[in-house]
């Protein structure tokens, strides 16, 4: 497996994409509901530091800001802007160099792991230090306004795949991960 980072915890992007791509509508995510998804996101981000763009973490519904137990950082560039719950971050540079300082101004601790959450800029900045990918892909087309950005399939494995299927036996969404080669 290639590290293209030298921080001493493992990078993680996690994204819910449709098949042209989509991740966002209006600020919102595209679908209402799929099956297992929020859980799994949950399951696998707690308790980790989670870093997110500014309009991904105003799209959390109030009683998720924060996203409990786990560290909320949130990138912006606007040094005026306030928000409880929110360890505001100017840069994702700043934000990972933090985490692995353990700056005892967020909480002093060692993580082994943290997670990209979007949105589309963040991943894009994220995803070439990236060392897995952890995708909800899910089988349909829909309308969006936020991409996740292109990436060459030929650098990831991917190790793992359950297909998630309704009642009736439909393949809606597939949970997915991809180590990089
Ligand atoms: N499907 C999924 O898994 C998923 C996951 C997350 C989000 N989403 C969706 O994606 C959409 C939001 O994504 P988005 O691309 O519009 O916005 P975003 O990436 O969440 O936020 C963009 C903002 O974050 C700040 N920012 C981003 N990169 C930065 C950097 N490197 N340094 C400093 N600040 C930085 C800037 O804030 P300032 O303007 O304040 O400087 C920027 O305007 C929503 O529709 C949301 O529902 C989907």
């Amino acid at each position: 497996m290639t590290k293209n980072h030298d921080y001493n915890f493992e990078l993680i992007l996690i994204a819910g994409v449709t098949q042209n791509g989509v991740i966002g509508k209006d600020n919102q995510l595209p679908w209402k509901k799929l099956k297992g998804d929020l859980t799994r996101f949950a399951e696998l981000t707690t308790p980790h530091p989670v870093i997110m763009g500014r309009n991904t973490w105003e799209s959390l519904p109030e009683d998720y800001q924060p996203l409990p137990d786990r560290l909320n950082m949130v990138l912006t560039r606007n040094e005026a802007y306030e928000s409880p719950g929110a360890y505001l971050m100017p840069s994702l540079e700043e934000a990972l160099e933090s985490i692995e300082a353990r700056d005892p101004f967020i909480t002093g601790i060692k993580y082994d792991q943290v997670f990209i959450i979007g949105g589309a800029r963040v991943y894009e900045e994220a995803l070439p230090l990236a060392d897995r990918l952890e995708l909800t892909e899910v089988h349909r087309e829909v309308e969006g306004d936020t991409f996740f950005p292109g990436w060459d399939r030929k650098l990831w494995n991917e190790e793992n795949r359950v297909q998630v299927k309704t009642r009736k036996g439909k393949n809606t969404h597939d949970f997915v991960t991809y180590i990089r080669k």
